[in-house]
């Protein structure tokens, strides 16, 4: 874990509210791994006071790059940077997703704008293996596909692709892979990654979760994102046992 003073480098949409930064940051894009995040002081001041944490979204030599949509100040605050402006980051943060090669297929899933991590996560799969996305949104206008692969796309309300949320979608075409040996990266919405971790337990599917909750410190020490065991059996942190958790590991 790094403090480094970075600079913003450049924004560009999306779609007409998800931004893509480019920031460089050597020394934490030398140690990112994909599904890691990054916790970044937003502003100068002491206003907001909390840094906000955000998914590594890609890795490009010394440069990150980080997705947002606009949810408050501290999101408009990044988004109105300007090129040279100072941004204080740390990172990376957290147990990102398991790597090991141990299948054949790798399926993506991602509702909204749970598909920040995956752009870094696609680079790292090995190109014998096989990708497969499936990208879900309220509506087309909410798909975000970008530098994703072989990606099937999902609509709540039928405007592009299947009509209905990404894991039913999943679901409906999980035969198709009855032959090959998968392994899940999801993340998204937390209802959306429970439906699925119901689903990829009971047919003892290999499954990795990207966990979103609301954090302070971003790195264990103020215990303020705690998330259940899946036995029961007492809590995990969410900035520093994941954001990422295997299906198994955690109650949502
Ligand atoms: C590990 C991790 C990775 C994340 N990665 C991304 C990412 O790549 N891109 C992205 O856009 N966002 C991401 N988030 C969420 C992001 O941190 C919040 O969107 C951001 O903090 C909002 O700040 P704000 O000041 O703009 O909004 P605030 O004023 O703080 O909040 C505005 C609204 O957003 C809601 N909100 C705040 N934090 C969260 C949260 N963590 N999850 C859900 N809703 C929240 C609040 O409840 C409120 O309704 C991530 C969160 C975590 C924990
Ligand atoms: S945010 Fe402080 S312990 Fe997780």
């Amino acid at each position: 874990m790094l403090i480094e003073k970075s600079k913003f480098i450049s924004k560009t949409t999306i779609t007409k509210n998800t931004y893509l930064i480019k920031v460089l940051s050597p020394s934490i894009a030398r140690t990112a791994k994909p599904g890691q995040f990054c916790n970044i002081k937003v502003s100068e001041n002491s206003f907001p006071l909390l840094r906000r944490p955000f998914s590594i979204c890609d890795v490009d030599g010394e440069f990150i790059y980080f997705m947002f949509d606009i949810h408050g100040e501290g999101t408009r605050l990044l988004r109105d940077k300007n090129e040279g402006d100072e941004l204080d980051i740390i990172g990376p943060l957290g147990i990102g997703f398991n790597l090991q090669w141990d299948y054949d297929t790798a399926i993506i899933i991602a509702g909204g704008l749970g598909s920040a991590p995956f752009p870094f996560l696609t680079k790292n799969i090995p190109a014998n293996m096989e990708i497969h996305s499936f990208v879900g949104g309220r509506t087309k206008e909410n798909v975000i596909d970008y530098k994703m692969k072989n990606v099937s796309v999902a609509t709540d309300d039928g405007s592009n692709g299947f009509y209905g949320n990404v894991v039913e979608f999943f679901k409906s075409r999980i035969d198709e892979f009855a032959a090959k040996k998968i392994k899940v990266f999801a993340c998204g919405p937390n209802p959306m990654l429970k439906a699925l971790q119901n689903f990829c337990n009971e047919k003892n599917i290999n499954c990795q979760l990207s966990v979103e909750t609301v954090m302070a410190c971003g790195f264990g020490i103020c215990q303020g994102c705690p998330i259940e065991k899946y036995n029961g059996d007492g809590y995990l942190l969410v900035c520093k046992d994941g954001p990422v958790f295997d299906s198994m590991a955690v109650k949502l």
